[in-house]
């Protein structure tokens, strides 16, 4: 192979791990969708009894990731459904900033320095869960090379909570 190409190897490498994760990730999109309801739908109705409820308030739920990336990892699940940041307009900036800030408060009382810390959202068709859900991981560190790459701020298939509210308030999250 001509020596300019390699560089194609990286590329392969991310892409293919990219579609790995993907694709283990709809995995379990199917068996939620195939128990009727949408899972993250009941655990923020508190009727998904073997999921423990960390935070809860008249929004959203706060509640462990089930498959951790790190140490530290939760994930902010509003009641009301909405399928991804795509369906999300002007008029949810007021429900992402206090996700937002519910994680961040949630996080500190942890002990958790967010300087180290992952607060962010999955882009379609990159998200384990067609229930729109924050990501809030701690210390990138601790994270394997392939959640590194799966939770990478900023790219087109992960966005941080910032990001997300700045595109709403300008109105260009496409
Ligand atoms: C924003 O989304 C909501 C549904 O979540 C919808 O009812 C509303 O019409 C949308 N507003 C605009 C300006 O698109
Ligand atoms: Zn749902
Ligand atoms: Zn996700």
């Amino acid at each position: 192979m001509k020596k300019r190409y390699l560089f194609l190897f990286p590329l392969f490498g991310l892409l293919l791990i990219l579609i790995v994760k993907y694709s283990t990730e709809t995995g379990n999109d199917l068996d939620a969708q195939s128990l009727s309801e949408c899972l993250f739908c009941k655990i923020a109705k508190g009727t998904f009894s073997t999921t423990k409820l960390e935070f809860e308030d008249e929004e959203f739920v706060i509640f462990k990731d089930k498959n951790p990336a790190a140490k530290i990892h939760y994930l902010a699940v509003p009641k009301q459904h909405y399928d991804s940041i795509k369906a999300l307009n002007k008029s949810h900036i007021g429900l992402i900033e206090r996700m937002q800030n519910g994680m961040i408060n949630f996080l500190k009382s942890k002990d958790v320095d967010l300087s180290v810390a992952v607060i962010g959202y999955h882009v379609p068709p990159f998200i384990s869960q067609k229930h729109l859900h924050l990501h809030g991981i701690s210390p990138v560190s601790e994270m394997s090379v392939s959640n590194r790459i799966s939770f990478f701020m900023p790219s087109f298939w992960f966005k941080s909570s910032q990001d997300v509210l700045r595109s709403l308030q300008r109105s260009d999250l496409k």
